[in-house]
C-alpha cells in the first residue's frame, strides 16, 4: 500500500515510535492521519485529526471510532513494556490487556472501515515476538500472543480483501528502552523503515538493522510455511459477526412522510419519551419500565432521507454491561426506490458481540414494525 493520500489512523502517536510514524506518514503525503492519543494532543498539520483513546478502553474506543468515517491504514502501534521477571500474575495481565486485547480491541471496531475501503492493518510488533527477551518476561509473552493474532487476522481478513502487517523491531531509542543500555535506531529512521516495507508490500517488516538480519531467514523459515498451511483451515463464514444490527422495508408512502413518522417517535416507539425529537441537536430520553433508559441527541438530520441519533446516558439494567448504548448511534436512512420508499434501520455499533444483542435485536424488530404500521396506518402503537 502506498502512503500517499491514504487516511491513516496512529496509536499512541503522541511519543516515541508512534510520533515518528505519524510525522513519516505526513511526510509521505497522507491525505489525513488520525492520531490516537490518552492524553491531550495538538498538531500543526491541518492532515491531523487528534482522537482520544485508550486502548484498554472499550467506550473510549467506540467514540474514537464513531468519529472516523473512512479509514485505509490502521496502525496499531500504542504499548507498553515493564521490564519484569517472570514471576508476577497481575504484570502478565496488564501487558496481555494493553499489547494483546488493545489491538484487538481497536482493530475490532475500525475493521468494518477497512473491509469496505479494502484497507490494511499494521500491527507493531516486536523480535521479542519471535524469541522473548528474559528481562522484559510479560512484554515478551505479549507480543507473542499479539504476533498469534496478527497472524489470525491475516487469515480471517484475507477474504475481505484486508492486508495484515506485523513489523518486528529491534530496540528502538524511545521512552520505553530509555534505561536499557544497548544499541538502539532512531524512531525516524524505523519508521521510515517500516513505510518502507508496507509499501513494498512486505507481510512481514523488519525496518531496522538489527531485524533486517533475520528478515531472509524468517520468509523462508518453517514459521511461515506452517502459517500459511494452517491458514486454509477457517471455519465456516459467519456473516455479519462485526456488523451492526439492521432492517430494511419499503412502504408505498414519501420520503416526507416517513422522515415525518420517524420523528413523530412517541407514535411508535413506546415507553416513556421525554424531551424533543425533529430538529438538529434536540434530545430526548427513553424509558421503559425499569429496564431501559438511554438519551437521544439528533446529530445528523437530512430531510426527507436521513435522521441519526447519538445515545448516551444509557442504563439497560437487565444485562451486567447496563451501559453498552452509550456512543452507539441509530441510523435511519431514506431514499425512493421506484413506486416505493426504502427505509433502512441501522443501531449502529449494537453488534453480536454486545450481551444485549439478542434481546436489543429483538427489541428494535418489534419497534421497526411498529414505525412502518405507524408510516402506512398514520396510527400511533400502543404497547
Ligand atoms: N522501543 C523499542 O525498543 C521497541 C522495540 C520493539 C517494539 N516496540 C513497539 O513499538 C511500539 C511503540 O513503542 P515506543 O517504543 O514508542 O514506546 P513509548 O515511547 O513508551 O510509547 C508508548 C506509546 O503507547 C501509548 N500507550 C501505552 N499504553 C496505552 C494504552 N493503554 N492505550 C493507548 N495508548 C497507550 C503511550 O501513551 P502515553 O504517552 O499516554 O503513555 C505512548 O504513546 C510498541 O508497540 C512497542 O512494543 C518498541
Amino acid at each position: 500500500m502506498k502512503v500517499t493520500n491514504k487516511t491513516i489512523l496512529v496509536t499512541g502517536a503522541n511519543r516515541g515510535l508512534g510520533k515518528a510514524l505519524l510525522e513519516e506518514a505526513l511526510r509521505r503525503g497522507a491525505k489525513k492521519v488520525y492520531a490516537t492519543t490518552r492524553g491531550p494532543f495538538k498538531h500543526a498539520d491541518p492532515r491531523v485529526t487528534a482522537l482520544t483513546l485508550d486502548q484498554t478502553d472499550e467506550i473510549q474506543i467506540r467514540q474514537a471510532a464513531n468519529e472516523v468515517s473512512d479509514l485505509d491504514l490502521l496502525v496499531n502501534n500504542a504499548g507498553v513494556a515493564h521490564s519484569a521477571e517472570l514471576i508476577d500474575v497481575g504484570v502478565i495481565q496488564e501487558h496481555l490487556d494493553v499489547n494483546l486485547l488493545g489491538p484487538f480491541r481497536v482493530t475490532r471496531a475500525f475493521s468494518p472501515l477497512l473491509k469496505r475501503s479494502k484497507g490494511a492493518i499494521l500491527n507493531i510488533l516486536s523480535l521479542a515476538a519471535i524469541a522473548p527477551v528474559p528481562i522484559f518476561a510479560a512484554y515478551s509473552i505479549s507480543k507473542a500472543a499479539s504476533h498469534s493474532m496478527t497472524q489470525l487476522f491475516r487469515a480471517y481478513l484475507a477474504t475481505h480483501g484486508v492486508a495484515v502487517h506485523a513489523a518486528f523491531l529491534g530496540p528502538v531509542d524511545t521512552d520505553m528502552v530509555r534505561d536499557i543500555p544497548m544499541d538502539k535506531a532512531s524512531p525516524a529512521s524505523v519508521a521510515a523503515g517500516i513505510f518502507d516495507g508496507l509499501e513494498r508490500g512486505e507481510e512481514d517488516i523488519f525496518p531496522d538493522s538489527m531485524a533486517q538480519a533475520l528478515a531472509e531467514g524468517w520468509r523462508r523459515g518453517i514459521v511461515k510455511a506452517v502459517e500459511s498451511q494452517n491458514a486454509k483451515y477457517m471455519p465456516p463464514e459467519t456473516p455479519g459477526k462485526d456488523e451492526s444490527f439492521t432492517r430494511t422495508f419499503s412502504v408505498e408512502q414519501s420520503p416526507k412522510e416517513v422522515f415525518e413518522a420517524i420523528n413523530d417517535v412517541r407514535s411508535w416507539w413506546t415507553g416513556d419519551i421525554e424531551g424533543s425529537s425533529g430538529k438538529l441537536g434536540d434530545e430526548f430520553t427513553y424509558r421503559y419500565k425499569h429496564l431501559h433508559r438511554s438519551t437521544q441527541k439528533l446529530v445528523e438530520i437530512v430531510p426527507d432521507k436521513k435522521v441519526v441519533w447519538r445515545v448516551s446516558n444509557a442504563h439497560l439494567s437487565f444485562t451486567k454491561t447496563p451501559a453498552e448504548w452509550n456512543d452507539t448511534q441509530v441510523v435511519f436512512e431514506i431514499a425512493r426506490k421506484g413506486d416505493a420508499t426504502e427505509v433502512r434501520f441501522t443501531h449502529r455499533g449494537l453488534v453480536p458481540t454486545f450481551e444485549c444483542f439478542d434481546a436489543c435485536s429483538g427489541g428494535w424488530t418489534h419497534y421497526i414494525g411498529s414505525l412502518k404500521k405507524r408510516i402506512t396506518t398514520g396510527l400511533a402503537q400502543k404497547e
